[in-house]
């Protein structure tokens, strides 16, 4: 009854069961195995495997490996081609017959995996066709943005011009001043904004150095000290970072970030003494930038878009300066984000990768 059993139930199955003895030779195959195989019972059943295959390498690896190196569960995926010239794609998965405690033999499992494979292939042709386009669209779309703003950048640099000069010869009084002066702020800020999208298509590839990150940041420490001294603010300055770490780094560019970021803390500082705290330390992920600051805070709901162009919450900015930034890090493969400060402030944090990080 029990022979009756397992005989209809490896019969009925989809997937071809082939069983050879420890010598390699086949003692049982059901009829899906035949199938897949494309041999009848009598040409599998009573040979052996190495003789039965031996020109089909991988065929013949998968037994070899199996008894050899006494691997449990083995899988590989190979071409077939049947004696009547049928390919494909076969799957198959070894394993071992048990007979109480001893080894019996191996089961080889088959499956025909042609459609599948044929599947995953059109899926993976697919994939990488929408990567060519996309990847060709986004190199297109760079290329007619920049000729947009190199075209638009004239006419709006002679209507500022031309405006400023009337309003020279019209003197202070004209009632069409205010007008004028309209004009003029808003030229001035369609020249900004596409100044500040050629700076960041300008960012393309990082060109390492090694840099004291000490001299580095003391350099932000003359911005600060130079723009708040400008706009009239009492900012108060502290960097923690040990004089020996270096780091991997495109000097301009990284400098140009923290020129953003350092400028976004400077500006939310608006009334009263304020601080700007910058931390570098290393970190299990590589090396840590933390510039912290006291202004006026950065409303949870921003966060999300603080790093997309043209996101802005002040009245005469740009909001290119965290998506310029961003740019920056990626490109030297780092992350970077920015958090509320629990009881005031903000804090941004960037994280470049160990690569970067070098220490003399
Ligand atoms: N340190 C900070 N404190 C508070 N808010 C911040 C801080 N940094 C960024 N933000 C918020 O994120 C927005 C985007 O910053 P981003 O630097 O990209 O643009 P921006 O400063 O508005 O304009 P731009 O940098 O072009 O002059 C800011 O408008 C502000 O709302
Ligand atoms: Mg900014």
């Amino acid at each position: 009854m029990r022979k009756i059993l397992v005989d209809n139930i490896l019969q009925s199955i989809r997937s071809g069961i082939v069983v050879l003895d420890y010598q390699g030779i086949i003692v049982y195959a059901n009829s899906p195995a035949l199938k897949i195989l494309g041999l009848d019972e009598d040409e599998l059943v009573g040979k052996s495997w190495w003789e039965l295959f031996y020109h089909i390498s991988e065929l013949n690896q998968v037994i070899v490996d199996v008894i050899g190196e006494e691997k449990l569960n083995l899988h590989r995926e190979i071409s077939y081609v049947s004696p009547t010239n049928q390919r494909c794609q076969l799957s198959i998965t070894t394993s071992f017959l048990h007979e109480t405690k001893t080894v019996a033999g191996i089961i080889v499992q088959l499956d025909d995996i042609t459609e599948l494979a044929q599947l995953r292939r059109r899926e993976k042709l697919m994939s990488e066709e929408r990567q060519r386009l996309s990847s060709e669209m986004v190199d297109s779309m760079k290329k007619i943005s920049l000729s947009v703003a190199h075209v638009i950048l004239n006419p709006v640099a002679s209507i500022g011009g031309f405006v400023r000069l009337m309003m020279k010869k019209i003197g202070g009084d004209h009632p069409l001043r205010q007008y004028l002066e309209h004009i003029d702020d808003s030229a001035g800020r369609l020249e900004n904004i596409v100044k500040s999208f050629k700076e960041y298509t300008d960012i393309k590839s990082v060109h390492y150095e090694t840099i004291y990150l000490s001299s580095l940041i003391e350099g932000v420490r003359s911005k600060i000290e130079t723009i708040a001294n400008k706009l009239g603010k009492h900012i108060r300055y502290h960097a923690d970072i040990k004089d020996h770490v270096t780091a991997q780094l495109d000097p301009a560019l990284f400098s140009m970030a923290m020129d953003e970021i350092i400028m976004n803390s400077i500006e939310s500082i608006e009334d009263g003494p304020g601080e700007i705290d910058i931390t570098v330390y290393k970190a299990a992920c590589g090396l840590v930038v933390e510039i912290r600051d006291t202004g006026t805070g950065i409303d949870d709901r921003h966060i999300p878009y603080a790093f997309d162009p043209f996101f802005t919450t002040k009245t005469s900015n740009n909001g290119m300066g965290l998506f310029k930034a961003k740019k920056v890090i990626t490109e030297h493969l780092g992350t970077i984000t920015l958090v509320r400060r629990e009881v005031v402030g903000t804090k941004v944090i960037i994280q470049l990768p160990e690569t970067n990080m070098t220490t003399q």
